[in-house]
C-alpha cells in the first residue's frame, strides 16, 4: 500500500480521563519506525512528558501491530544509501525516543496488541508495565535476514528473560505467543485480545490513584538498581527517598500515616491512601 503519510500523522495521540494513548499509526507498514515517526515520537513524548492532563502514557499500535520493528526501506536502506552518518542520525532519532521513555516522569505502560520484532524491544523494555495480548507475536526476526538484534533488542531479551530462552529466541527467529512472552519475562501480563483494552484502562486508574512522585521514585530506582550492588542499592535508595521528601514525599507520608493509625479510613496493606 503506498500512502503518504505525513510526517505528523505516523503518530496519533488521545488524551482521556488523563490517560494519554500513544498510537504506532502506520498500520499500513505495521507500525514499523521509519525516521519521520521516530521524530514525530519524540516529539509527542515530550509535549505529553509535562502536561497537567496527563497522569499516564499509554503506548499502543493502530490496526493489527504493536509495530513490526524498524523500517526496512525508510530506516535501513536509504540510509546505508546516504552513509554512514545517514545511519547515525536515524540511530541517534530513535534511541532518543527510547531513553525518554526509558527515564519517562510519568508512568508508561505499554499495550502490546499485536506484532512486536527486532526494534520494537527498544521501547517494550522502556515501559514501566507491559500488558500483551494473548494474540501478539514477539520475535528477534533478525536473524532472518542476517543481522544481530542491534538497537538495544539483543539486551532487552539477555535483561528480561533467562539466558537460555534469549540464546534460544534470538538465535532461533521464532515468535512467541503473549502467553509465551508473559512465562518468560518479556512482558508483564497477556490477557485474551477483548479483554486488553480494559485491563489496560485498570492499571491505569489504579496507577492515577497513586501519589505520582512516589511512583516516579520507585520506577526510577527499580531501573536503576539493575547495574548496583546490594550495598549501592540501599544507599541509593536512602537517597531517592530523601529527595523524594524534597517533592512533599513527608508531607504525603505524614498524610497517609494519619488516614491508616488516627483516621483508620483506609489499610496500606488493601490499597492505597486518599491524596
Ligand atoms: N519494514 C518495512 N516495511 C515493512 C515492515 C518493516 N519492518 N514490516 C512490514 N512492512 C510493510 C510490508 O513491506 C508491506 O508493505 P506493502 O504493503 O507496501 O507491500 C506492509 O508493511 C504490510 O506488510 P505485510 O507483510 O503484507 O503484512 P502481514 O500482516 O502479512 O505480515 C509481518 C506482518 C509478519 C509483521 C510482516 O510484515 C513482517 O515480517 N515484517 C517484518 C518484521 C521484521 O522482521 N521487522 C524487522 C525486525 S529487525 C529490526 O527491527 C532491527
Amino acid at each position: 500500500q503506498t500512502i503518504d503519510r505525513a510526517e505528523e500523522d505516523t503518530v496519533a495521540v488521545h488524551i482521556e480521563n488523563r490517560i494519554a494513548w500513544v498510537k504506532y499509526n502506520r498500520p499500513e507498514k505495521r507500525n514499523c519506525m521509519s525516521p519521520k515517526l521516530n521524530r514525530q515520537m519524540t516529539r509527542v513524548l515530550a509535549d505529553l512528558e509535562f502536561r497537567e492532563d496527563v497522569g499516564v502514557v499509554v503506548l499502543t499500535g493502530e490496526g493489527s501491530a504493536f509495530s513490526a520493528g524498524m523500517d526496512l526501506q525508510e530506516y535501513f536502506r536509504e540510509n546505508e544509501q546516504k552513509g554512514l552518518w545517514a545511519t547515525r542520525k536515524a540511530q541517534r532519532e530513535a534511541y532518543n525516543w527510547w531513553e525518554r521513555l526509558r527515564w519517562y516522569e510519568k508512568p508508561t505502560i505499554g499495550m502490546i496488541n499485536g506484532w512486536c520484532f527486532g526494534g520494537a524491544y527498544g521501547p517494550l523494555y522502556a515501559v514501566d508495565i507491559a500488558i500483551a495480548s494473548d494474540d501478539a507475536k514477539f520475535g528477534l526476526s533478525e536473524i532472518n535476514w542476517g543481522i544481530l538484534p542491534g538497537g538495544g533488542a539483543s539486551k532487552v531479551a539477555q535483561e528480561l528473560m533467562p539466558l537460555r530462552k534469549a540464546m534460544y529466541h534470538a538465535m532461533m527467529g521464532e515468535n512467541l505467543t503473549g502467553k509465551q512472552a508473559e512465562a518468560q519475562g518479556l512482558v508483564t501480563e497477556s490477557v485474551p485480545h477483548d479483554q486488553l483494552k480494559a485491563r489496560v484502562i485498570e492499571i491505569a486508574e489504579a496507577l492515577l490513584k497513586k501519589d505520582a512522585n512516589a511512583l516516579r521514585a520507585t520506577k526510577w530506582a527499580m531501573r536503576r538498581m539493575v547495574e548496583m550492588t546490594y550495598d549501592n542499592a540501599e544507599d541509593y535508595l536512602i537517597r531517592a527517598q530523601e529527595a523524594l521528601n524534597g517533592f512533599g514525599g513527608l508531607a504525603a507520608r505524614k498524610e497517609a500515616t494519619k488516614q491508616f493509625l488516627d483516621e483508620k479510613t483506609f489499610k496500606p496493606g488493601l490499597g492505597t491512601f486518599d491524596i
